[in-house]
């Protein structure tokens, strides 16, 4: 029986979108949301509601919606003043607060999150929210300001880059979407964003506030296939960021309809084969602990996430020992259980997925070695623990995003790095081990292959303060508190040759208060 507070009640049918400062009413065809949670004891997916199935015409009304508050570079959003953005944003995000239980709620039936990290992904990104607008103050500060050099003054700030597309993945519909969406927006730039395949309904109760908040046209909400309604917005070459967290593949098939390659700048988050690298000494008890949070947090749905382990041959049998002991021990449930580590995986077809990878690395001579290891139900599949994985293996090659996990075993460190340097992935890696003497050479050779490296600790992308990359397929541009702001615009300026004429036109700007580009003012 599901307790009354998380009980999903009636279903959401969503029919508003949000256009050019407008909440428009869908008449169209709608595309129902199922959760694969259950509410009946017997099993059966539940309606959560529905949402509008765009297409083009709406897409591009959208495009021109943004098109017009950007206004070339005139519009009244990228030429306010910094301060009075910043108010913008401040009267969002308390009007955003007040839905954390709503949201929280849809997070868990939308993408069965759990009910802890629900909440943390919500508190996260308000957090996240607060932490930019200290940071653009200072951003801004610092460019309260004109230096010189060889005759010619400059006063240089940051400006917006123009029209950004905003597309976030299902694993974190809130806090990815906004930690891309948010400095767009404060930076000066519009915004057509679609919220991912799963965590739609989410976004919806957050419509009035980004409406309310904000001058019209600043964001647009678009509900609807990616393909329908992304691909036609990235064909007209009017975009001048598309900024993804996703699959490589869809990132590049959405730079390849741009027609303008250079105006086009990325801002990517894309999936990762992130190892862990367990070395002879590990401190094994916290190495599994780690190990486990870093494969397991959310069933594996996080591009951070661990997705294959080396350990070293002289302790393999005692790590595997223990590591499967403990995938059995985790608790599976529905979000809101008590102490639940597992929950139902949102996309219906993820268990018969994973049940493929199963079976091909079953077929390659792999085994699972956990008694649970691939136990179905209807919306899960306990995770398998594969050993010996080789390389011709898919769950050895394919981004896994969900519960299995590939071991292998080294006797040579170089063993593993190879790999990495042949991998076309390269966001972290988690190093487990004690030796000074053996880690000294290890840190700063993963340091060039991969973004992070977590010495006995698992990947993971916070603080949100830390620079977020990586290289190759794995990501583009950097996202942070601090980098996020920096990848969402350029550096602009005003430059004058030192004379009377000049001089005395800039004192006059400065003290009309004219221009909101040339400005000394302090932002507190
Ligand atoms: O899906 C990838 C996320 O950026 C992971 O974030 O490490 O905080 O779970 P996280």
């Amino acid at each position: 029986m599901i307790p009354e507070e998380f009980q999903i009640g009636t279903p959401i049918h969503q029919k508003e979108y949000l256009v050019n400062g407008e909440l428009k009413v869908w008449k169209g065809e709608v595309t129902e949301v199922f959760s694969t949670i259950s509410s009946t004891e017997t099993y059966a997916p539940t309606l959560v509601g529905s949402i509008p199935t765009m297409g083009e015409a709406e897409a591009l009304d959208a495009l021109d919606a943004a098109l017009g508050a950007y206004a070339k570079g005139q519009g009244v959003w990228p030429t306010m003043r910094v301060k009075d953005r910043i108010e913008c944003m401040e009267t969002f995000v308390k009007k955003m607060e007040v839905k954390r239980d709503e949201v929280v709620k849809l997070l868990m039936w939308e993408i069965g999150k759990s009910l802890p990290d629900s909440q943390k992904e919500f508190d996260r990104t308000v957090e996240y929210i607060y932490d930019t607008i200290e940071d653009y103050k200072d951003l801004d500060r610092n460019a309260a300001k004109f230096q010189k050099s060889s005759g010619v003054y400059a006063h240089i700030r940051r400006g917006p880059l123009g029209v950004v597309l905003c597309l976030g993945p299902y694993n974190y519909p809130l806090n990815e979407t906004f930690a891309l969406l948010i400095p767009a927006i404060i930076m000066g730039n519009t915004a057509v964003f679609k919220p991912a395949k799963h965590g739609v309904l989410l976004i919806t109760p957050l419509l009035e506030a980004f409406q309310s908040s904000f001058p019209k046209g600043v964001i647009n909400v678009l509900f609807g296939r990616g393909r329908t309604v992304a691909a036609p917005i990235m064909k007209t070459g009017k975009i001048d960021v598309l900024a993804l967290i996703g699959n490589s593949k869809s990132a590049n098939a959405l730079q390849d309809q741009h027609p303008k390659s250079n105006r086009l700048r990325l801002v990517l988050g894309l999936e990762a084969k992130n190892p862990a690298i367990v070395l002879p000494d590990a401190d094994l008890d916290l190495t599994v602990e780690e190990c486990l949070a870093g494969t397991l947090s959310f069933n594996g749905q996080r591009c951070t996430a661990l997705k294959v382990i080396y350990v070293h041959e002289e302790i393999r049998e005692e790590f595997i020992k223990r590591f499967t002991k403990r995938v059995d021990a985790l608790k599976f449930g529905n979000p809101w259980d008590d102490g639940v580590k597992l929950t139902p995986l949102p996309e219906p077809g993820k268990p018969a997925y994973i049940q493929e990878l199963i079976d091909d690395a079953k077929e390659k001579g792999a085994k699972i070695l956990n008694k649970k290891g691939g136990q179905h139900s209807e919306n899960y599949v306990w995770p398998a623990v594969l050993y010996p994985v080789s390389k011709d293996m898919r769950v050895y090659n394919e981004e896994q995003f969900g519960p299995v996990i590939p071991i292998l075993s080294f006797k040579d460190i170089e063993e593993p790095l190879d790999d990495m340097a042949a991998s076309n992935y390269g966001q972290q890696v988690s190093l487990f081990g004690k030796d000074v003497y053996a880690l000294a050479p290890l840190i700063d050779t993963l340091a060039n292959l991969v973004c992070r490296v977590n010495l006995n600790s698992s990947c993971q992308r916070g603080p949100d303060v830390y620079p977020f990359t990586g290289r190759k397929d794995s990501a583009q541009a950097t996202l942070s508190v601090h980098d996020a702001l920096r990848s969402f615009s350029i550096r602009t300026f005003v430059a004058f040759k030192d004379n009377d004429l000049n001089n005395d036109t800039i004192e006059q700007l400065l003290e009309t208060k004219l221009s909101n580009f040339i400005s000394t003012d302090y932002i507190l």
